[in-house]
C-alpha cells in the first residue's frame, strides 16, 4: 500500500539535493509532486528525470506574487494541495564582525519569510479545501545552537523551529499538521559550497571540513538525502496525524533534544 496515494505535494527548492530526494520518494509513494524552484530550467530537468507524476513550477519564495502563482499552478495541475515541504534555503558563513546586511537580509528573506509566507499560502488553500493537510519545514541542527561562523544561518533555522511550533499550534484545528525536520550534515552540492566557505575562513584545504564533520557524526558518516526520506514520508502521511508542532532530528546522532 502506497502511503501518499493520490496526494498533491509542493516541494520548494526541489530541483536538486534533499528536496529532489523528497520528490522522488513521494512519487514512489503515489503522490503528484511540484518541483518548485527558482532555478526553473533545473526544475524542468529534474521533473523530466523523475517521471510523469512530477512537474516543474517556478517559485521565488522571497516574492509573494511568485508564491501565490506557484500554489495556483499546483491547484490548477493537481486539483488541490495536500502536502507542502518548505525546503528552499540559502547558507552563508562569516565571523560576526564581517556579516553584511545584504547576507543577513537575503538569508532571512529566503529561509524565514519564505518559509512563513509559503506556509501561509498553502494553509489558506488547505483550509479552503477543508480536508486538512501536512506542512513540513526544513530546519537544521544549526537551529538548535549557534556556531561561531554561522550566526545568521543558525538564527534563520532557530526561527524555522519557532515558526513550526506556532503554526503547528494554530493550524491543527484545521487538521493541518505542521512539523519540521532538522538534518545534521547532508552530503550533496550544497555541502560543496559550505566546505569551500569553511576552507576560506578556517584556512583549510578544500574537502577537509567535510571529512571532519562526517567523521564526527556518531553514525560514522555524513547523511545522504535518502537518509531523510523516511521521516519526510511519515510526516506527510496519515501515520503522523497526532504529531503536532515538532522538530525531528535526523542527523545520525549529532544532536539530542
Ligand atoms: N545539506 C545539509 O547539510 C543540510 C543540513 C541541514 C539542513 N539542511 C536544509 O535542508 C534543505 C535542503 O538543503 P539542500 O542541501 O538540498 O540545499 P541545496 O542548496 O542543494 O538546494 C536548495 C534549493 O533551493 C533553491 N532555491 C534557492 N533560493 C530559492 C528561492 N528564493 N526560491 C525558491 N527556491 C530557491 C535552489 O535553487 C536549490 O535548488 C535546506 O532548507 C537546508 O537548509 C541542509
Amino acid at each position: 500500500m502506497k502511503r501518499l496515494e493520490g496526494k498533491s505535494a509542493l516541494i520548494t527548492g526541489s530541483a536538486r539535493g534533499i528536496g529532489r530526494a523528497f520528490a522522488e520518494a513521494y512519487v514512489r509513494e503515489g503522490a503528484t509532486v511540484a518541483i518548485a524552484d527558482i532555478n526553473i530550467e533545473r526544475a524542468k530537468e529534474t521533473a523530466a528525470e523523475i517521471g510523469p507524476a512530477a512537474y516543474a513550477v517556478e517559485i521565488d519564495v522571497t516574492r509573494q506574487d511568485s508564491i501565490d502563482a506557484a500554489v495556483a499552478a499546483v491547484v490548477g495541475r493537481a486539483g488541490g494541495l495536500d502536502i507542502l515541504i518548505n525546503n528552499a534555503a540559502l547558507f552563508d558563513l562569516a565571523p560576526i564582525v564581517e556579516i553584511t546586511r545584504e547576507s543577513y537580509e537575503k538569508l532571512f528573506s529566503i529561509n524565514v519569510a519564505g518559509t512563513l509566507f509559503t506556509m501561509q499560502a498553502a494553509a489558506k488553500q488547505m483550509i479552503a479545501q477543508g480536508r486538512g493537510g501536512k506542512i513540513i519545514n526544513m530546519a537544521s541542527q544549526a537551529g538548535r545552537r549557534g556556531e561561531a561562523l554561522v550566526a545568521v544561518y543558525c538564527a534563520t533555522k532557530a526561527a524555522v523551529i519557532s515558526l513550526t511550533q506556532s503554526a503547528g499550534l494554530d493550524l491543527i484545528k484545521h487538521r493541518i499538521n505542521v512539523n519540521a525536520i532538522a538534518p545534521g550534515v547532508v552530503d550533496g552540492e550544497h555541502w560543496e559550497g559550505v566546505d569551500a566557505l569553511f576552507a576560506r575562513y578556517e584556512n583549510r584545504p578544500l574537502g577537509e571540513k567535510k571529512r571532519l564533520v562526517g567523521e564526527a557524526v556518531p553514525y560514522g558518516r555524513m547523511g545522504t538525502a535518502e537518509d531523510l526520506t523516511g521521516m519526510a514520508i511519515f510526516l506527510a502521511s496519515s501515520e503522523s496525524d497526532y504529531v503536532v508542532a515538532q522538530t525531528y532530528n535526523v542527523d545520525g546522532g549529532n544532536w539530542m533534544s
